[in-house]
């Protein structure tokens, strides 16, 4: 209720969120998580919680006329997306000029909606993205910890070598040696477990049934199934779903934020000020940054670094469609998760074999690179319209598209093949306009201590991917959870 003190309040329940939550309750203090998207636990008439992906629905977008699936269509036929009913639905896309962001709506954030993959990055590339932290630390306790809490497991191999379900993958991996390129299998935090016992008809399908990016029904270990579910069981945690922090200022002892509570439906049930000790920001790159730029620029927060809003990028994504031979087809049955990625140490990119699901045999390879680009977009404020502005522009995509073009360009000559037209819209071979790893804009050590604590405001912290320079090299999610658990660790010891 309004008026209410908690000695700790988590906003977002993403994977930064997530973790410190589990560790403040663990450690006794009384936490509220405020979640603007819902619970996903009750099932739709269909008796299910999530919709696939050939069949969207109201729950697949968070207040959409029509669904904005990043695969426009293939054969330039509209195959996926479609008018639905505006509704608090799991996947939101935040349009930028220059780019579109990506996002989890609900209770899970990002891993509700995410592919799953898994992966620790290089130590030498997280050497050089995070200078100041302890490498030798992150890689013998928080890496391994943060690994073992999300239940990252992965595929057998003779099962991955066999199946229909990754001919698509195996067959990237062929054309991409004729290339000289080599590939690696990533890590998922979806049972293998659970896929083969989908193949063989004693599970219900979720990754073999087209579901991702609109939510998995079986198989993935989500947040909410992991360290939130833990976190509640501590009783000391209490989750508010469709509850969106607008606002945060100072009280005499901690901070004050205001919350406006909705429907799933969107009407505004209640406004609500609560007030806590220690207020921890885990709303994701866009929203933690959002908050703090406006508490900057709106003067409720005026003393807050200069850099709020700084060093924002895509993390080099770029994905790709190749238009493969007629004799060698991908194959119409198609696992949802993606398990492969071709390595490309020269450009340094790692091109990600995604599925195309659609059920019939399409002769498309999809990729989603991971390219290392030094540009950095920032967000600002617009005071007029209320609303979070990215100064982020196409050209500035440019070199993680020519890296992906140069990997992409000689696996098309050394097998006779070609690039697809018809899978973004826009007859375009490579989309640069959207991401699904949004990082950065209140970047560690610059605007927060080496441990996520916001510079120049006690006990205000940030623990999500807003704390990463723009640009990882890897898939984020193992790297946002392992920091947030050192930051968290060292907070309880030392502040709390
Ligand atoms: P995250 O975005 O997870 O959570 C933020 C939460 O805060 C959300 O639930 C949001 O609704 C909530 N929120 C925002 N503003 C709020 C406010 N004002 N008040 C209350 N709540 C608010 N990564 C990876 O490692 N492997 C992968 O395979 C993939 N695949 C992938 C696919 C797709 C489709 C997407 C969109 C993303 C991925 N990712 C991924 C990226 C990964 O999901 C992402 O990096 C993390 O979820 C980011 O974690 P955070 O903790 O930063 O926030």
């Amino acid at each position: 209720a309004t008026g209410t003190h908690v000695p700790a309040i988590v906003v977002g329940s993403g994977y930064g969120a997530a973790v410190s939550a589990l560790r403040l309750g663990q450690a006794g203090v009384g936490t509220l998580v405020l979640e603007m998207g819902r619970a996903w636990t009750t099932p739709g008439p269909d008796g299910k919680v999530f919709c696939d992906m050939l069949n969207p629905d109201h729950r697949s977008m968070w207040f959409r006329d029509r669904t904005e699936a990043p695969v426009d269509g293939v054969l330039f036929l509209d195959l996926a997306n479609r008018p639905i009913r505006r509704w608090a639905g799991v996947l939101d896309r935040v349009q930028f000029p220059g780019m579109g962001v990506y996002v989890g709506r609900g209770v899970g954030g990002g891993s509700l909606v995410n592919g799953g993959m898994a992966v620790v990055p290089d130590r030498a590339c997280f050497e050089q993205v995070f200078p100041t932290v302890d490498a030798d630390e992150m890689y013998s306790t928080w890496f391994p910890l943060a690994n073992r809490a999300l239940r990252v497991n992965s595929i057998p191999e003779p099962w991955f070598e066999g199946t229909d379900h990754y001919r698509y993958a195996r067959l990237s991996r062929t054309l991409a040696g004729r290339a000289g390129y080599g590939t690696r299998l990533l890590p998922n935090v979806y049972s293998f477990e659970h896929m083969m016992r989908e193949e063989r008809g004693e599970a219900p399908k979720s990754a073999l049934g087209t579901e991702v990016l609109y939510g998995n029904n079986h198989g993935k270990f989500s947040l909410d199934k992991g360290y939130l579910a833990q976190a509640v069981g501590t009783g000391n945690v209490t989750i508010a779903p469709l509850h969106r922090v607008t606002r945060v200022t100072r009280t005499a002892t901690g901070y004050a934020i205001t919350a406006r509570q909705i429907t799933e439906d969107g009407a505004l049930v209640a406004e609500k000020r609560l007030t806590c000790d220690h207020l921890f920001l885990g709303a994701g790159s866009l929203g933690s940054t959002e908050l703090l730029l406006r508490a900057r620029e709106t003067g409720d927060l005026p003393d807050l670094p200069d850099e709020v809003g700084e060093g924002w990028g895509p993390n080099g994504n770029v994905m790709a469609a190749r238009n493969n031979n007629l004799h060698e087809p991908t194959g119409f049955k198609q696992s949802a998760i993606p398990v492969l990625a071709i390595t490309d140490p020269v450009r340094d990119v790692i091109a990600e074999v995604a599925p195309v699901p659609a059920g019939i045999e399409t002769y498309v390879s999809l990729y989603l690179a991971i390219t290392r680009n030094p540009n950095r977009g920032r967000f600002t404020y617009d005071p007029g319209a209320d609303r979070l502005d990215l100064q982020w522009t196409r050209a500035q995509a440019a070199p993680s598209v020519a890296a992906a073009k140069g990997l992409l360009d000689e696996v098309n000559a050394a097998n006779g093949t070609t690039y697809r037209y018809d899978v973004f819209g826009g007859g375009r071979a490579f989309a640069d306009d959207f991401c699904y790893h949004p990082l950065g804009g209140a970047v560690l050590d610059r605007v927060t201590d080496g441990h996520g604590r916001v510079h120049g405001y006690p006990n205000l912290h940030v623990t999500d991917g807003a704390l990463v320079p723009g640009s990882l090299g890897v898939n984020p999610f193992v790297t946002i959870t392992a920091l947030a658990e050192r930051n968290i660790a060292h907070v309880l010891a030392n502040d709390l």
